[in-house]
Order: C-alpha cells, then sequence, then structure tokens
C-alpha cells in the first residue's frame, strides 16, 4: 500500500512537469526508492526509475480529476437550477397567494343597503355607515328624483358657481302617512313624523329586498323586516320608488309637515296571481344579505 501512495505522491508531483533527468538514488526526482524487505527492516532496497509511469499517473489523474470536476460541476448545476426553479416556485406561488389574498379581501369587503325607518343598524347582521333623513320629492311633484335618498345628518357643502340660478330640482323630507290622523303631537305614535334612516354595510357580498317576504330564501342573511311604502296612488301626486320599512319604526321631528309622503302599499291582484297574493293584501318586505 506504501508503494502505491508513494507512487501517486510522485505522479501528482511530477504532475508539475519537472523535465526527467538521469539521476541516481535517492538525490534523483524520478527515482522512488523501494524497501525489498520491509517487515524485517532489513537494507536492501531497489531504486525504480518511475519516470514512464510519472507520465501514464499523470495523464490518468488528470483525466480522473476531469472526470470528477466534469461530475461534481454537473451536480452543482443541477442543484442550482433546482434551486432557481425553486425560488421562482416560491416567488410565483407567494404573488399568487397575495393576489388571491387582495382579491379575497376585496370579495369579503361587503355592500350596503339603506334601512329605511330606523337610524342605526341594531338588529341587523351589519354595521352603521351613516345615518340621516329620508329625502326624496314633494308629494305633489312633478318633476325632481322618484328615488328616495337616506340623507346624511352631517352634511358637507360643495362650492357652488354663483351662476347657477336656474330651477332646481327638490329634495324634501319624507313623513309617515299610515292613518289618515294627525298624529304629530302623540308622544307613541310615528304617523306624520319624519323618517330617519341609517346606511349599513353588510357582512355579505351582496344585499336583496324581497317584497312580499318575511323571511329570506335558504343560505340568504336576513338584514331587517318590514312593509313595503311608496308613495300614494292617486291622481296628482309624484311617482316614486318602492322601497322597505323598518318593521319596527322610529321617527324624528314632531311636525306634521306633509312634504313627502310614504304610505303603505297594497296588492291589486289579478295579474299577480289571487292565489297568491289576496287583493289588497299589505305587502310585507325583507332585506337580506349573502
Ligand atoms: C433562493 O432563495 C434563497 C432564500 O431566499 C436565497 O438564499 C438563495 O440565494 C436563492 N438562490 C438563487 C439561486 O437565487
Amino acid at each position: 500500500m506504501i508503494y502505491i501512495l508513494n507512487l501517486l505522491l510522485w505522479g501528482i508531483i511530477s504532475a508539475k512537469g519537472a523535465p526527467v533527468h538521469d539521476c541516481i538514488g535517492e538525490q534523483c526526482r524520478n527515482i522512488i526508492s523501494v524497501p525489498l524487505i520491509d517487515e524485517m527492516k532489513a537494507t536492501l532496497k531497489a531504486d525504480l526509475d518511475v519516470s514512464k509511469l510519472n507520465s501514464v499517473l499523470h495523464k490518468y489523474i488528470l483525466e480522473e480529476v476531469t472526470k470528477a470536476v466534469k461530475v461534481s460541476f454537473d451536480v452543482q448545476m443541477e442543484k442550482a437550477v433546482d434551486e432557481i426553479h425553486g425560488n421562482v416556485t416560491k416567488l410565483m406561488q407567494s404573488d399568487i397567494k397575495t393576489k388571491f389574498d387582495i382579491l379575497q379581501d376585496e370579495s369579503f369587503k361587503g355592500n350596503t343597503f339603506v334601512r329605511w325607518g330606523r337610524q342605526s343598524c341594531d338588529g341587523t347582521l351589519s354595521s352603521l355607515v351613516y345615518k340621516g333623513y329620508m329625502a326624496g320629492p314633494t308629494h305633489k311633484a312633478q318633476g325632481s328624483g322618484s328615488n328616495y335618498l337616506c340623507l346624511t345628518s352631517n352634511p358637507q357643502a360643495g362650492d357652488v358657481p354663483a351662476d347657477w340660478v336656474y330651477s332646481p330640482g327638490l329634495l324634501y323630507g319624507i313623513g309617515w302617512e299610515l292613518t289618515g290622523t294627525d298624529r304629530s303631537k302623540s308622544l307613541d305614535h310615528i304617523d306624520d313624523k319624519d323618517v330617519p334612516c341609517a346606511v349599513c354595510l353588510t357582512k355579505g357580498k351582496t344585499t336583496l329586498m324581497i317584497p312580499g317576504r318575511t323571511s329570506c330564501y335558504a343560505e340568504w342573511a336576513k338584514e331587517y323586516t318590514g312593509f313595503l311604502v311608496s308613495s300614494r296612488n292617486e291622481k296628482g301626486f309624484v311617482t316614486t320608488e318602492y322601497v322597505c320599512a323598518d318593521e319596527d319604526p322610529e321617527f324624528y321631528g314632531s311636525q306634521n309637515y306633509n312634504h313627502g309622503l310614504i304610505h303603505f302599499v297594497e296588492v291589486k291582484c289579478g295579474s299577480i296571481p289571487c292565489s297568491k297574493y289576496e287583493d289588497k293584501t299589505k305587502l310585507s318586505c325583507v332585506v337580506c344579505s349573502k
């Protein structure tokens, strides 16, 4: 074993390209001494010229080293490519996850609805955005809007050009008009007093008012139930939209202005099947979210 190691060592040293000279004994670089009877510690030994062997070894070692380096390089490259692939995949995944989280966040931002007739969202599944006054056209209007607004109780005025003086639309507060008796002075009755409203933010993505129901369909959550209201059906009265007033209504003010008015709504059956809706049924409604 010692011989072979020696040979290898010499091979590596001579691979540096030292010229081969004729030489004798232990002074000679290309000659190695080999003990012949090693175990006996005898002095008998042979000097072998290994210069030829060295060049063969040189070539062999170069080839092996090249092979080893090549294999190791391939392995390293493979590792690096794997790592880059892993990193890029991780980056893409985290990018996709971030975008997905943003989308999911946005999709859970919810929706809003107006709770007509109440000034809070208490008892609903939603949180208050703002409260205000139910507003719309006066009951005999022949213009202006037909939809109802929840006019904020916390207004901010914008700048308006001085020459805007021509023929405005008009917005009025809306009063309950349900019994036909002036109850504006009655402490425990909403009638002839003004209608508040609240804008509520749902946890669900969408909201829906269903006329003619007091509960929601499967997989929808109830926000509030109530009764359908609109302007009255009478000659000379303004046309408005139908909205759902809370079943447990509140009021503000105690003066009977008779500006805009909301009335309960009845079904006229016929086109609407009388088997489903008896004539003059006062319509219920429910606001649902999902
Ligand atoms: C891969 O990502 C790790 C951790 O962020 C980093 O240390 C390494 O340098 C990256 N490798 C490459 C090849 O970009």
